[in-house]
């Protein structure tokens, strides 16, 4: 089946909702999402948004916490934009429905985490990505001109490589006229037609072992465009949050908000010692990428498969009024840590780079836009300063809308492109393999391009993806094209990028730490 329309919008987390709801007033919007609407990273965020609101905090404290958490790779034109921007975008979220905590004056409850010199982070309790989702899943609901195509996964974009071009020549702009859906249910293959794409297909967590990402993020968004040939950077910097409950049984790990320790919960060693003075002067609240690998090396130390966060020095009414959602899970789990530790460990969490965007959210290809944690903007550098991402999709997909919006009159739909065809392949014989190569390729992730790397560990991660590449594309190529055959190409594509990329950079960064560089060197 081939359908048209204006915008074509992948993925229902906070960016590809706000982009939609912001474009639909200049044409037919057309949002497909792979699983359900709401099952998005989006959902999870815990925290809250960053955003400036009263004194003594200042635009100007926002901007130096973000550059230096990038560690001399942020772009800092965007880092003064986005946070110049900010509350404007905040304001609208608010305006959409979202509700965040205030005090009894009527003041924003402001939170503090790793790495910010104020308290700046507004939350919903501690479940603000849930709340944020709600509001904007409601308002998009009632807009009649976006239509909502759920379980439809995009498999490919559509370019100048579909019309039949075997040979694009290096120089050739290429352009982009919508993507190839399938829909899970049916599994028939759409063509959707579109003049504008926005790609929000979020993150990569699931191509690791433990990650606090549910099942949709697997880079998908980051292998399309790759496969298209657009410009894809800074995917060695994958941020692993320090504190997710330690639960072998439980996929994705849950987290424990890094806000708790904005409260005051310090970590401890196995054996119930303070470590963080070792390693930062700002402790427990030191940058994301600190914390994780001091934890990483305290539990190399000591060969334990966890630490512990202690949260009883904070009282049982702020625990429970703050942290219900963690509260109630810990207590569900056997931990009161109103008076138990919590085990927690590292998990991988967010990617900082991807798909590089232009300061209006513009991919390197024509009519192709992406936002959100699958677009490498340049705020976030090395490393990303806690809750700015939620606050970078909004700011992005806002501005992206207003330029789509003012480009759509101009665009014409590309009539030319073929509808899939899948003449000669076969119904996948054993897809238990796919599974199992899923979970190999996760296994290459953690153990060798996890939190510490080292030049060998890169090239074993390496030599072990090509097999998996090798015997994928095979598979590929000859069967009729599943979810499960999808996901998985898409992860190998993305694993391939962040250990090619951590390959290159002859130096420890940010996120990226090399024992065979263990310095920082110039900037590449
Ligand atoms: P997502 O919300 O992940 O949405 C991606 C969408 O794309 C989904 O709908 C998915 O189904 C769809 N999709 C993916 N591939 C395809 C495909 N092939 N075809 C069709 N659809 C597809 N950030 C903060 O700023 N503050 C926080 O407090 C915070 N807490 C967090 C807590 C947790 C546990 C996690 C996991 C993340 C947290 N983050 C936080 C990060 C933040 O939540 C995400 O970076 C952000 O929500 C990403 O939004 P997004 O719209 O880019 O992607
Ligand atoms: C958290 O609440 O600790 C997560 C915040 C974030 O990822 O920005």
């Amino acid at each position: 089946m081939s359908k048209e329309t204006d915008f074509l919008v992948i993925g229902s987390g906070i960016a590809g909702l706000m982009y939609a709801l912001k474009v639909a007033k200049f044409g037919k919007v057309c949002l497909v999402t792979k699983s359900k609407i709401d099952d998005t990273n989006t959902n999870y965020a815990q925290g809250g948004i960053a955003t400036v609101t009263y004194k003594p905090d200042s635009k100007k404290k926002h901007i130096e916490d973000t550059l230096k958490a990038g560690d001399g790779l942020c772009n800092k034109d965007v880092v003064e934009m986005v946070v110049s921007e900010g509350r404007e975008m905040v304001e609208k979220l608010i305006e959409y429905g979202t509700k965040f905590d205030t005090k009894p004056d009527g003041d924003f409850d402001l939170a503090k985490e790793g790495g910010h010199s104020e308290n700046r982070i507004l939350h919903y309790k501690d479940k603000t990505g849930f709340e944020i989702q709600r509001a904007l899943v409601e308002k998009i609901k009632s807009c009649p001109n976006i239509e909502i195509l759920e379980n439809h996964f995009a498999i490919d974009l559509l370019t100048q490589h579909q019309m039949g071009y075997a040979v694009i020549r290096e120089k050739t702009k290429i352009e982009c006229y919508g993507a190839y859906v399938l829909n899970n249910k049916t599994n028939e293959i759409d063509t959707i037609l579109s003049k504008i794409t926005y790609i929000a297909t979020g993150g990569i967590g699931n191509i690791y072992h433990t990650t606090t990402n549910p099942e949709i993020a697997t880079g998908d968004g980051i292998a399309m465009v790759y496969r298209a040939k657009g410009i894809i950077e800074n995917m060695e910097f994958v941020q692993f949050h320090p504190t997710a409950l330690y639960n072998l049984k439980e996929r994705p790990s849950f987290l424990i908000t890094e806000a708790i320790r904005g409260f005051g919960a310090k970590l401890l060693t196995f054996d119930g010692k303070c470590f963080m003075q070792k390693y930062d002067v700002r402790k427990e609240l030191a940058s994301r990428d600190i914390v994780a690998r001091a934890i990483d090396n305290e539990m190399k130390i000591s060969g334990s498969e966890y630490v512990y966060l202690d949260c009883t020095n904070i009282s049982k009414e702020d625990l429970e009024g703050h942290f219900p959602n963690i509260y109630k899970k810990c207590l569900e789990t056997g931990i009161d840590i109103t008076k138990d530790y919590i085990p927690v460990v590292p998990a991988a969490h967010y990617l900082c780079g991807g798909i590089k965007v232009n300061k209006k959210g513009r991919t390197s290809i024509k009519n192709l836009y992406a936002g959100g944690e699958v677009a490498a903007t340049g705020l976030h550098g090395a490393n990303r300063l806690a809750s700015n991402s939620l606050l970078e999709a909004v700011v992005y997909a806002n501005i992206s809308a207003k330029i789509s919006a003012k480009k759509i009159g101009k665009i014409k739909i590309n009539n030319e492109i073929p509808n899939w065809n899948d003449e000669g392949t076969n119904d996948l014989e054993e897809m238990i393999l796919i599974t199992q190569e899923f979970k190999e390729l996760q296994q290459i992730m953690s153990n060798y391009v996890g939190i510490v790397r080292s030049n060998l560990r890169l090239k074993r991660a390496m030599s072990r993806l090509e097999i998996l590449n090798r015997e994928t594309e095979k598979q590929y190529n000859k069967s009729k094209v599943s979810f499960k055959i999808c996901r998985l190409r898409n992860a190998i594509n993305v694993a391939y990028l962040i250990i090619e990329m951590a390959a290159k950079r002859k130096e420890s960064r940010g996120l990226h730490y090399n024992i065979d560089y263990p310095e920082k060197g110039k900037l590449i």
